[in-house]
């Protein structure tokens, strides 16, 4: 989904994909083709433009002794300009067929593009609906600088999961946090295993060995937190204020050690962070554990993190699930315009850690960032990382500290405050800093904080402790 004030920036930005529609005169426009990128300075071939997608259907089947998926992704989305063609992200698999609006489309596949050019044009702010059957042997993609993403194949399943760049290897998909949308989503796979995806539970069917997982992500969500784990699972399900709550844990940890007693503390840690952000903005709580070196990270996919098992390495951990947890309000309610902007994400989960260890007597928010500061790198701007650098500490606890400068500068009233109402005011949607820095401004009556952030944000030197 794409609101109007994330299209007037993305325009100003020259990012293709919100062209058309408002301004009065493109309705007329005839039907060209849809931009190939969505405009990302930093990705610019992730995602595309032209459209708009409000959901994901996806029915598929995983074989894991052949490594083949196998399904139909059902697509629903708006127009955004008049389209004779458009592109979808699909890494590695093969398409069999595309339908729009019923009747089959040319098809062809460029690389990591699916080009779709339906018989007849699609009219600026129709709804339309693709279905893509596809299959083949899902394999993660790699980003020179931030590793791989994506499905990876494991002994007994698999697990689709990376940032900034992992569903477009599992489903063709609109692949940039820009256009977010809901997911459903069947997963069939051999009676015994289990798979877990993303949001609330449906039921689950067996018959002839094979059984399908059904899950339903019903906020828009960013592409990058979709994730299905297909393994063998010890799953405990149960309900926090009414919502469900799933938590996973591989059979091969110990039911009881450091990784299943961190993620038990979830529903703890969220309403600890509820009382710091306000409401829980999803309908479903929970978090999967991975034990594979491969996952050296954790990621907040939507309602339900994973945790790779290092985490835990060296005991329970509950300020990885803190970080994780605070995403759910930070990155995937409210999502990045723009990978440039991802300190809004990690600078925002970063100070939550620091929150939650003060909450939990380990140090304080002014330790944590007395630490930071001594170790900074200075020369790396927060708000322009650049991709080799987009999961660094600039990002992180650079963009923590500047949350901490703020609030310092601000008082501990309006930061607070501030801290609830941008998630509440951007729910679901898309932001940028500038976005932030008038937010924080509103929030501070007024007052000009343009050299706060351009010293703690975009500065080559340390700052003023503040
Ligand atoms: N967003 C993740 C986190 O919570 C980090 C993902 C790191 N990605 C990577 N390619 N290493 O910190
Ligand atoms: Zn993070």
């Amino acid at each position: 989904m794409r609101n109007a004030a994330a299209c007037a920036v993305a325009v100003a930005l020259l990012l293709g994909g919100c062209t058309g529609g408002d301004d009065g005169t493109a309705g007329a426009t005839t039907p060209r083709p849809g931009a190939a990128g969505a405009g990302d300075p930093y990705f610019p071939t992730y995602g595309n433009g032209g459209y708009d997608v409000r959901g994901y259907d996806l029915d598929l089947r995983y074989d894991p002794a052949a490594g083949r998926l196998t399904g139909t992704a059902t697509i629903t989305a708006v127009a955004t300009q008049g389209l004779s063609r458009f592109n979808l992200d699909l890494a590695h698999l093969t398409v069999t067929r595309v339908t729009v609006d019923g009747t089959t489309a040319r098809a062809r596949q460029e690389g990591r593009e699916l080009v779709v050019t339906p018989g007849t044009g699609i009219a600026d702010g129709d709804r339309f609906i693709v279905v893509v059957a596809y299959g083949g042997t899902p394999a993660p993609i790699d980003n020179e600088f931030l590793g791989k993403g994506g499905w990876t194949r494991t002994g007994d399943g698999a697990f689709a999961v990376g940032e900034p760049e992992s569903a477009s290897t599992w489903f063709p998909v609109n692949d940039h946090p820009s256009d977010k949308a809901t997911l459903r989503l069947a997963m069939t796979v051999p009676e015994g295993l289990q798979a877990i995806g993303n949001g609330i539970p449906g039921e689950r069917t067996t018959a002839g060995g094979w059984t399908t997982w059904r899950w339903t992500e019903s906020s828009p969500m960013a592409s990058y937190l979709a994730t299905v784990v297909i393994g063998k699972y010890r799953i405990r399900s149960g309900t926090l204020h009414g919502k469900p709550m799933v938590t996973a844990v591989p059979e091969t940890l110990p039911q009881d050690g450091p990784a299943a007693r961190s993620i038990a503390r979830t529903g703890e840690i969220a309403d600890f962070l509820t009382g710091r952000f306000g409401r829980y903005p999803f309908d479903a709580y929970g978090g999967v554990v991975i034990d594979d070196d491969r996952i050296d990270y954790a990621l907040e996919t939507q309602t339900r993190p994973v945790y790779g098992d290092t985490f835990f390495g060296r005991g329970p951990n509950s300020t990885v699930v803190a970080h994780e947890l605070a995403h759910q309000w930070f990155g995937d309610s409210v999502s990045v315009e723009r990978w440039r902007d991802i300190w809004l994400n990690e600078g925002f989960a970063t100070y939550a850690e620091w929150l939650w260890d003060e909450h939990e007597g380990t140090r304080t928010v002014q330790q944590s960032f007395d630490a930071a500061y001594e170790r900074m790198d200075w020369s790396i701007p927060t708000d322009d990382p650049g991709v080799p650098h987009l999961f660094g500490q600039a990002v992180y606890q650079r963009g923590a500290m500047a949350l901490h400068a703020l609030r310092r500068t601000i008082g501990d009233r309006a930061f607070f405050g501030l801290l609830r109402s941008w998630p509440a005011r951007h729910r679901d949607g898309n932001v940028t800093t500038a976005q932030f820095v008038t937010a924080a401004e509103r929030a501070a009556g007024g007052r000009d904080l343009s050299g706060l952030f351009d010293a703690w944000l975009s500065g080559d030197g340390p700052p003023p402790r503040p």
